[in-house]
């Protein structure tokens, strides 16, 4: 607020206040005549003094009301003696929470990965952390959608097993899949997306694919490795395993290698503390366990 509004609104709230009291200081005395002298229809107003219990509640009213302004934010940028604000409210809610539910991540922190998958607690706790945290882009069973990975599969881009779980959901990850239109120019972009095709025995143009290995040797193996089986410390996929995070079709494997594409996991660090992020992993590694039984 800036300092003309703070200005305007203690001068409003406490002058209104002022108001009040003169009007009722006014109201006090009676004009001494039995009545006001207003009639209508042979009815009479007497003048008589307020009663001594409404003025009473009246001045405790306004009393109230300067306590209440003291103590809490009300004049303008004032924050009040107690310093209170709905935001330290909401801290002081959830530091109370964190401190009751702390014993128990703490408690199951210490299971290791079979563990967790054995307590049903741990699956409980994990499953209500996923939704609230995850499902929104993997889905409510984290079988993920376009641009966003199944995780109940056996596949993993960025390396399976518990251990690249808990640093994807600790660091976050960020994929770099650069644009090839400039280097492969349009003829490029079809004849290597028929080689991509190929290496997962999908249906191609053996002619076209057979122009695009060149180029793939070039431009592609740094990441995706000579036979395409890609690299979990880069995020590159295995392009020969038929499960295709943004489609598998002709169109959208060029439209990949002519935009590139850049699939940002978010680092949960600051969210969750390093106890709930153990227990999420445990539950995230259950997922593909249940896939594989
Ligand atoms: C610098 C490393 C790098 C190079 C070089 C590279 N890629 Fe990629 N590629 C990636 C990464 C990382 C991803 C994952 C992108 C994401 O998850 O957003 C990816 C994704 C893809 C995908 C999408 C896979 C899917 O599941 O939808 C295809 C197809 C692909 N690359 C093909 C190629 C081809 C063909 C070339 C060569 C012209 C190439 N890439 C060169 C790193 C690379
Ligand atoms: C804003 C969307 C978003 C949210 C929220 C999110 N993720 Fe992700 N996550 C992604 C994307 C996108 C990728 C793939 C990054 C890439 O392109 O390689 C990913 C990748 C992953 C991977 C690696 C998968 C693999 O195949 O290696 C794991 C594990 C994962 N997420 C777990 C989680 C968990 C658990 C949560 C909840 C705490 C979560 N994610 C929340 C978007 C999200």
């Amino acid at each position: 607020m800036s300092s003309l509004w703070h200005w305007f609104v203690i001068f409003g709230t406490l002058a209104s206040l002022a108001i009040f009291l003169v009007l009722l200081f006014n109201n006090r005395k009676t004009s001494g005549e039995a009545t006001t002298g207003h009639e209508w229809d042979g009815i009479q107003e007497y003048d008589n003094p307020l009663p001594m219990w409404w003025v009473w509640m009246f001045v405790i009213s306004i009393v109230f009301a300067l306590g209440y302004l003291a103590w809490y934010p009300g004049l303008g940028n004032f924050g009040g003696i107690s310093d209170w604000s709905s935001a330290g409210e909401v801290r002081r809610a959830q530091e109370a929470h964190e401190a009751r539910f702390a014993p128990l991540y703490e408690e199951l922190a210490s299971l290791d990965e079979a563990a967790l998958h054995d307590s049903r607690q741990a699956m409980q706790v994990g499953r209500r952390l996923f939704i609230n945290n995850c499902s929104t882009c993997h889905g409510v069973n984290g079988r993920g959608a376009f641009g966003f990975p199944n995780l109940t599969d056996s596949e993993w881009i960025w390396g399976a097993g518990f251990g690249n779980v808990k640093t994807a959901l600790t660091n976050g990850r960020q994929a770099a899949m650069p644009s090839w239109q400039a280097a492969l120019g349009d003829q490029g972009v079809l004849d290597v997306t028929q080689f991509v095709l190929s290496l997962s025995g999908s249906e191609h143009d053996a002619a076209a694919a057979a122009r695009g290995q060149s180029q793939y040797q070039t431009f592609c193996v740094a990441c995706h490795g000579a036979e395409g089986k890609g690299n979990p410390a880069l995020g590159s996929p295995d392009l020969t395993n038929d499960i295709w995070l943004y489609g598998g079709t002709a169109e959208r494997i060029a439209y990949t290698l002519r935009n590139g594409r850049n699939g940002n996991m978010p680092a949960f660090s600051d969210v969750l503390s390093a106890d709930q992020i153990h227990v999420l992993a445990g539950y995230v590694t259950s997922l593909s366990k249940e896939e594989a039984q």
